[in-house]
């Protein structure tokens, strides 16, 4: 006790003592040949719900030809991150869809409204059809989400079937019909989303129940069933879950989103004092906190820890941008979305035996975007580079890393100035992410790489001139990495001069 009161007075001493702070150099070490858990490369996946323009002028388009077609330049963009995964067709649109309107001749499918989102009308032109064609041109596996809300288990059932029978069957000879004799494969499958509010507002006892009956009838070869998880710290849904359908749940989909403001005033994307950047920073670190809570109640019921903690929504949201339609949740991104995802891939790869899925809210046109299209035009966002710069980490083996930082703080209150995740890849090279939380200060960051010897060191670096540089479509190239040469190497240790509000990735060899 008097030990953790002493570790407490220095800690204190440190962060109102900035300078003193100041001048201490970040420490890390990390340890090159204790890995033994693998970064899923699922944690850096995508979320494509039908919402605003995310699908409808977003992945699908009529520009050039007049007909809907998958846009080439978007497909092209996202297989450059390597996207793993795409969740769809929601959100709450899951828990409004009915599949049998997305398929068929497309001239002869019924419009829709879509009243969960900006109440427009749909030509229900994208389906399910289309989207396997979209999985399958962006090399990612499929992750469909049913509806339980307002649908049937039969209905759910069905499209599952209609996926997967072969033909020869009425369901197998329907899809061929349709255009697509062979079987698809949907590795992943969601049965319904946030069923605690928009997909059902049911309370986890009534929702654990509907599970078992929704996943149960998804027949055949079995998918990998997820089960909606916990919305931020609700913590008795998640142990609710694991106690009465635990073993037939294979991952939980928990959300938690970041919000600068509050809920009823989010704050404007691109117009922000330190006092909105510092709220980011603090609010995006509680990511660590609920997931350490989550998996901890996970563990008690699952301690091999096959079930997948997948935290299926995640992200800033800020106000809708002025001028759009509000329902559509579509907002600018400017280098502090860069930094919250940075921290937040951190945390996911800390978290790596545990959190195997991530699908941030969401890929186009919506919220956290990695792309924003205007007609013809597309601009990639700052998270989109920071999705690039990360993607070495995918399904390589978590390095164990200690990290001692200095405090950013503002008006009193503190957080740690860097993040970093480390990991090895196949090669047997290491990569280092690195997040300078702190807007207005670099830090030097000393690390002692243990267990393999390095010899060559390269590096990029994200990062602008201000908190809020963003790409417009007049200027699109403002915020994208560049070359690093802040990183040297010296008998084992690497010091690296990390520029304020930044996210770096090294690679040692
Ligand atoms: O991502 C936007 C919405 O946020 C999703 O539809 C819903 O699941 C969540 O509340």
């Amino acid at each position: 006790m008097l030990e953790h009161r002493a570790k407490l007075a220095v800690a204190s001493f440190l962060l109102i003592c900035g300078q003193a702070a100041a001048q201490t150099p970040v420490r890390i070490v990390v340890n090159a040949d204790l890995g033994e858990t693998s970064i899923s490369k699922y944690i850096y996946g995508q979320f494509g719900e039908d919402l605003g323009r995310n699908i409808y002028d977003g992945f699908w388009t009529k520009a050039g030809t007049g007909q809907w077609h998958l846009r080439d330049d978007v497909i092209e963009a996202l297989r450059r991150i390597q996207v793993p995964v795409l969740r769809w067709p929601g959100g709450c649109f899951a828990d409004y869809y009915h599949w049998r309107d997305g398929i068929g001749p497309q001239g002869q499918r019924p419009k829709m409204v879509n009243t969960v989102w900006g109440g427009v009308t749909e030509d229900n032109s994208f389906g399910t059809h289309e989207y396997m064609e979209l999985i399958q041109r962006l090399g990612a596996d499929a992750f469909i989400v049913g509806n339980v809300g307002s649908g049937a288990v039969e209905e759910m059932s069905k499209w599952w079937e209609y996926l997967h029978a072969p033909t020869g069957s009425p369901l197998g000879d329907e899809r061929a019909a349709n255009g697509h004799p062979d079987p698809y494969t949907v590795r992943f499958w969601g049965v319904g989303n946030e069923s605690w509010g928009c997909g059902g507002a049911m309370t986890p006892e009534t929702y654990a129940e509907n599970y078992k009956r929704y996943a149960e009838y998804l027949r055949g070869a079995r998918p990998f069933r997820i089960a909606s998880g916990p919305n931020t710290d609700d913590y008795a849904w998640t142990e609710t879950m694991m106690k009465e359908a635990g073993w037939m749940i294979d991952g939980l989909d928990f959300h938690y989103y970041t919000v600068a403001g509050t809920w009823a005033n989010k704050g404007r994307a691109t117009e922000f004092t330190e006092q909105g950047w510092f709220a980011a920073m603090q609010k995006a670190l509680r990511m660590d906190t609920l997931i350490t809570r989550h998996a901890t109640i996970m563990d008690r019921y699952d301690p091999a820890k096959r079930v997948w903690l997948i935290v299926g929504e995640w992200g800033m949201w800020h106000d809708p941008e002025p001028g759009s339609t509000p329902g559509f949740l579509y907002q600018q991104n400017t280098l502090r979305d860069a930094v919250v995802a940075g921290l937040h891939l951190n945390i996911f790869n800390s978290h790596a035996d545990r959190v195997r899925m991530a699908n941030i809210a969401q890929t186009i046109n919506v919220l956290q975007s990695m792309i924003l299209t205007q007609g013809d035009q597309m601009i990639l966002t700052p998270t989109y580079w920071v999705f690039d710069l990360y993607k070495v980490h995918q399904d390589a083996m978590l390095l164990p890393l200690n990290i001692r930082s200095d405090a950013y703080t503002l008006d009193g209150q503190s957080v740690p100035a860097v993040s970093a995740s480390a990991s090895k890849d196949r090669d047997g090279r290491i990569h280092i992410s690195l997040v300078n939380l702190d807007p207005n200060r670099g830090r030097t960051v000393q690390v002692d790489i243990r267990g393999q010897q390095v010899s060559g060191v390269s590096g990029r670096v994200l990062t602008a001139a201000t908190m809020q540089a963003h790409n417009t479509f007049e200027q699109p190239n403002a915020v994208q990495p560049v070359d690093f040469h802040g990183a040297r190497l010296s008998g084992g240790v690497l010091t690296v001069d990390l520029p304020s509000k930044s996210v770096v990735v090294v690679e040692l060899r």
